[in-house]
Parts: structure tokens; C-alpha cells; sequence
């Protein structure tokens, strides 16, 4: 069986085509940054209107780069949300067209289940269940999953997402959106402990969290201290350390309380190399097992669309016509396919 994956949901348009036997044979993304640059953050219109743009000559593409025609795809995995409405609704509409036309079914996929199956692309994937730590730029969630579509919010941030608050911080520090990477790599010349910031919530019992009074610290910090290059960095690694260390904290906390013996780091923010090493290293003391997926699937992309549409119409999901577009859909109210 054989998917095509659209993903659109912000400022990424991106294609892919997985087959179940042979895995990942094309997958394509043009990224927006440099379009919503100059603004300091995404300008929904603008997202809508260059994926209308992008995403035909990308699936035009990727169909060739994987060496299938129309006949050769058994289904469309499109993300029908969480996301912008306008950015959604060019992929789905895309979607629900050539799943018209070429007579199969298309599939409405939860962005974040996306995300959650990602470790799925690679070897060795890890099995059902497992803990995952979400961390992207709309995102900081702690989910057990125990199956697909099987999915239960253990905590959530309860403002700002662990990237929202990487990109606000490096937008203070004059880097360009979106800044996460970025700041990342500021943060290498910074001295530890020369800033120290708060560790939000971590005196508090559960699993959320909230980032935005790091953000406001980060900016009186960033006041108090003499302009230069060197505060800039301090502040950068020390802002990096503050969020490591929260989102290791809870998770260590939630493998306990939760048992489970793997833990799946996903979502753009689990690119991010200094977690990485931290929860390798929490992980191996606790004998837990974990896995990331490559960078680049860390990130939004098509492939981890098409994977769970893949999961989803393998056990049966089938759709009418109807276009699927939720800006807001929780991610706890999915169920597993031919679930009631
Ligand atoms: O998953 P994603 O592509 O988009 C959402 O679905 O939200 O995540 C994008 C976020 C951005 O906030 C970006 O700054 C952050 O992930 N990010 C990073 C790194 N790479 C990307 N944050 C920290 N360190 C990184 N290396
Ligand atoms: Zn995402």
C-alpha cells in the first residue's frame, strides 16, 4: 500500500509518498521562513497563498522523485489540523480533489498524531506504547500513547509552547524568525551560569507547563545587562538551560509515574541538540529506551502525515467527501480507527 502525504498546517508546504514495504520514497517541503521573515512571525494570508503556490509543482515532483503515478497511491494523508484555517484548508481541498480524481480514499490526519508517529520513519521505530515528550513551535505536550489514536494528555503548557518561547527570546536577541536553531547555536558561546533564570512550574505537582514569564525574565535579564555580543550569548545558553531543564525534569517525572519503559521525542524543538544530549543521558541511567526522529522529521513535514494516514487506512478509516479543516482539535478526542 502506497500514500501520498500533504502537510500544510503553517508555513511549511510539504509532500510525501511512503509505501509499507519499501518506506520512504520521495519527500519534498519548501519552507516559508524567508517570506514571513521580515515580519517577525507567520502572516496567516501570506501562508495560504504561497501554499496554493508551492504545493502542486512539490507534488508534481515528488510523485516522479518516487517513481509512481496516480495508480500506484491508495490513499491521500492530508493534516486537516491543529493549524492556521486558511493554510489548512489549501492542502485539504488539494487533497480532496485528487483523492476525487484518482478514485481513493483521503484521509483527515491529526497534525500532532503526525508528529507522535515520526519515530515511525526510522530504524528501529519504536513500538506501542510508549511515552512521548511533544515539543514544537505551537506545542509542549507530555503524552502517553498507548496505540494509535490511543492518546492521553498527562500535561501541557498552559501559554506559551517551548518553541513559541525559543523564537520570542531569540526575536529579543535580534535573531531572525524562526529563531529556535539559531539561539541554539548563540548559546554555545554563552557562559553557563553567568545568567540564571527561572525553571518554571517545576515546584509544582503535574505535568504542565508554562514558558511565557521565562520569555519576560529573559527580557529583564536582557535589560539589566550591558549590550554586547557576550550577554547576548549568555543569555542564550542560559535560556536554553532554563527550558532543558524543565522539559527533562517533567519528563523524568512522567516515565516514573507513567511506567512506561520508552520515551519518543518529537516536534520541531526536539531538533534541538542540547536536549537531545540531556534526555540520552536521563533516559540511559533510567533504562529507558529513546528515540528521535531524524531533524528534519523533527520539524513539520509531509512524511509523518503519510505515515499516520498510512497506520489509519490500513485498519479501515475511510472518509466521504467532506473537506476537513479544524483550526483548534484537541488531541485526546482522536480515536483509533473503527474505534466507536
Ligand atoms: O514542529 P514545528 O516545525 O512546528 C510546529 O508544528 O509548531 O516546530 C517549529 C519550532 C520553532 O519554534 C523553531 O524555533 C523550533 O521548533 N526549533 C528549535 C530548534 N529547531 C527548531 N528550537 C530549539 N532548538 C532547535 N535546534
Ligand atoms: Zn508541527
Amino acid at each position: 500500500m502506497r500514500v501520498l502525504g500533504i502537510e500544510s498546517s503553517c508555513d511549511e508546504s510539504a509532500i510525501a509518498v511512503l509505501d509499507e514495504d519499501a518506506g520512504l520514497l520521495a519527500h519534498r517541503l519548501f519552507s516559508q521562513s524567508a517570506l514571513h521573515n521580515a515580519y517577525g512571525g507567520v502572516v496567516p494570508e501570506l501562508a495560504s497563498r504561497d501554499h496554493v503556490r508551492k504545493l502542486l509543482p512539490l507534488l508534481k515532483e515528488t510523485l516522479l522523485e518516487s517513481l509512481s503515478s496516480p495508480a500506484d497511491i491508495a490513499g491521500i494523508a492530508y493534516t486537516a489540523g491543529p493549524g492556521l484555517a486558511g493554510a489548512l484548508l489549501t492542502g485539504a481541498a488539494l487533497a480532496r480533489s485528487i483523492a476525487y480524481a484518482w478514485n481513493v480514499p483521503a484521509i483527515a490526519v491529526h497534525h500532532l498524531e503526525g508528529h507522535l508517529l515520526a519515530p515511525m520513519l526510522e530504524k528501529p521505530a519504536p513500538v506501542f506504547p510508549f511515552l512521548a515528550l511533544l515539543v514544537s513551535g505551537g506545542h509542549t505536550m507530555l503524552v502517553d500513547v498507548e496505540g494509535l489514536g490511543r492518546y492521553r494528555v498527562l500535561g501541557q503548557s498552559l501559554d506559551d509552547a517551548a518553541g513559541e518561547a525559543f523564537d520570542k527570546t531569540a526575536k529579543l536577541l535580534g535573531l531572525p524568525y524562526p529563531g529556535g536553531a539559531e539561539l541554539s547555536r548563540l548559546a554555545e558561546r554563552g557562559r553557563p551560569g553567568v545568567v540564571v533564570l527561572p525553571r518554571p512550574m517545576l515546584d509544582r505537582a503535574g505535568f504542565d507547563f508554562s514558558f511565557s514569564g521565562l520569555k519576560t525574565a529573559a527580557q529583564h535579564a536582557l535589560r539589566a545587562a550591558p549590550a554586547s555580543d557576550e550577554t547576548r550569548a549568555d543569555l542564550a545558553a542560559a535560556f536554553e538551560t532554563a527550558i532543558v531543564e524543565t522539559l527533562l525534569v517533567k519528563t523524568q517525572r512522567a516515565l516514573a509515574e507513567s511506567a512506561r519503559e520508552r520515551l519518543v521525542v518529537v516536534g520541531g524543538v526536539g531538533a534541538n541538540s542540547r536536549l537531545r544530549e540531556r534526555l540520552r543521558a536521563m533516559t540511559e541511567r533510567q533504562g529507558v529506551e529513546v528515540f528521535f526522529p531524524r531533524v528534519e522529521f523533527c520539524t513539520d513535514n509531509a512524511a509523518m502525515i503519510a505515515v499516520a494516514g498510512l497506520w489509519r487506512l490500513k485498519q479501515g478509516q475511510r472518509e466521504g467527501l467532506p473537506i476537513h479543516a479544524r483550526a483548534r482539535w484537541p488531541l485526546d478526542t482522536l480515536s483509533a480507527p473503527g474505534a466507536a
